[in-house]
């Protein structure tokens, strides 16, 4: 079983934060396919974010869409402003993407992933409450705060065993300890004061339009150009893989149908070392580009990410048994519907990277700012 979002009626008003980043663009582009509702965009606008892809979609679907999506470039460490943003919409729901998310960045420094992450949530959490208990009852009722998280703030696995709902936190790194510290915020503003809030921890997202600093948009555009494919340390850590669309349904549905006060895991069935993944994207390039010598040999083992986990594995029964949920693609689908949009859309990479002054460069090895 595998089941589709549809959103209710009386969802009138949808507020996304971070709708300029990698999966919060997905959402949005889901939302205005799916759905009639007012879209809403907050998003600060930072290094990853890009405004063009997700206007140029908007555009393409017509002048009806156009006018139901607003953009507001706003910062969540912002106390005031946020909570002003937040009475001005008036939300049905609001779906918490905003975060700074590059575990590297988050070494080299940990500054901004406090700031936006814990302190932004914070900030959130306080305007949606401060409105949600001022809302009518029959709003008040069907109203959510769905807070999108990581299985990072899991910790690290070992050969066997997976994370799940009750698997105890123990983050790691700074990124995911700011992860760990908004999720227990969340809970703690639904214990304690009553807001309506579901939680979803995810696998590592990949697909189109993810800035190119990740693992495997980072390893396209270096094969592209014939440069060296960095892989951390033996190349032997194993993330569990999941495409941008299955994510996005699988936010949308909990956020919908989801038990309140509940968290859900969402994985892809798919686990891969990281050398794994760079053979794989080597091998669908070699074949689109015609290449005579495998781009394998730019495969580059490189000093190690300080305190990187070993193993992340999800086992999603809930989201299955309670929603229906499951990956629809396979890993092989999604890695090849992704190299085909990178090439396709190199340009886009070097656009981005441009402008946010980032030259493919390694970062992450405590060089602390
Ligand atoms: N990428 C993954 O593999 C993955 C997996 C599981 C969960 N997540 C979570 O999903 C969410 C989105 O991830 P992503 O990969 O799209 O990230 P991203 O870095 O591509 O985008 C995040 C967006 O949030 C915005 N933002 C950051 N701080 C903000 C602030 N203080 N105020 C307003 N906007 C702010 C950024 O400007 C950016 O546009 C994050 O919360 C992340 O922790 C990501």
């Amino acid at each position: 079983m595998s089941t589709s979002v549809s959103i209710p009626e009386n969802i009138k008003k949808i507020l996304v934060t971070g709708g300029c980043g990698f999966i919060g663009g997905a959402v949005i582009r889901k939302l205005l396919k799916s759905t009639d509702a007012e879209i809403f965009n907050i998003d600060k606008v930072g290094k990853v974010s890009d405004l063009t892809s997700l206007d140029k979609v908007i555009k393409k679907l017509g002048q009806s869409k156009e006018s139901k999506y607003y953009f507001i470039q706003l910062d969540l460490a912002d106390e005031t402003l946020t909570e002003k943003v937040i009475f001005d919409i008036e939300p049905d729901l609001i779906i918490h993407l905003a975060a700074e998310s590059h575990v590297d960045r988050s070494i080299d420094g940990p500054d901004l992933f406090i700031k936006s992450n814990i302190i932004g949530t914070f900030n959130l959490l306080q305007s949606a409450l401060k409105y949600w208990q001022k809302l009518p009852s029959n709003k008040k009722e069907s109203f959510r705060f769905h807070h999108v998280s990581t299985d990072e703030v899991f910790g690290s696995l070992g050969a066997i065993g997976q994370f799940s709902e009750s698997t105890p936190y123990d983050p790691r790194s700074p990124y995911s300890a700011s992860k760990a510290a908004s999720d227990h915020l969340v809970n703690a503003w639904h214990h304690t004061y009553g807001l309506p809030i579901v939680i979803t921890n995810c696998s590592n997202n990949y697909g189109p339009w993810q800035f190119p600093e990740k693992l495997i948009p980072l390893a396209i555009y270096k094969a592209f150009n014939n440069k060296k494919i960095p892989l951390y340390g033996k190349g032997l850590n194993v993330r569990d893989w999941l495409y941008v669309e299955d994510h996005v349904e699988a936010i949308l549905l909990t956020a919908i149908n989801g038990r309140i006060g509940e968290s859900y895991c969402i994985g892809g069935n798919a686990e891969k070392t990281n050398k794994e993944v760079l053979e794989s994207i080597c091998n669908i390039m070699d074949r689109k580009l015609k290449k005579e010598d495998t781009l394998k040999n730019l495969i580059t083992l490189v000093e190690d990410r300080p305190g990187h986990d070993q193993r992340y594995s999800i086992n999603f029964s809930r989201i299955n048994e309670e929603l229906g949920w499951k990956p629809k693609h396979s890993f092989e689908e999604g890695l090849e519907l992704t190299v085909n949009w990178y090439i396709e859309n190199i340009y886009w990479c070097e656009e981005m990277m441009r402008k946010s002054n980032y030259n493919a460069e390694r970062v992450g090895l405590r060089n602390y700012k």
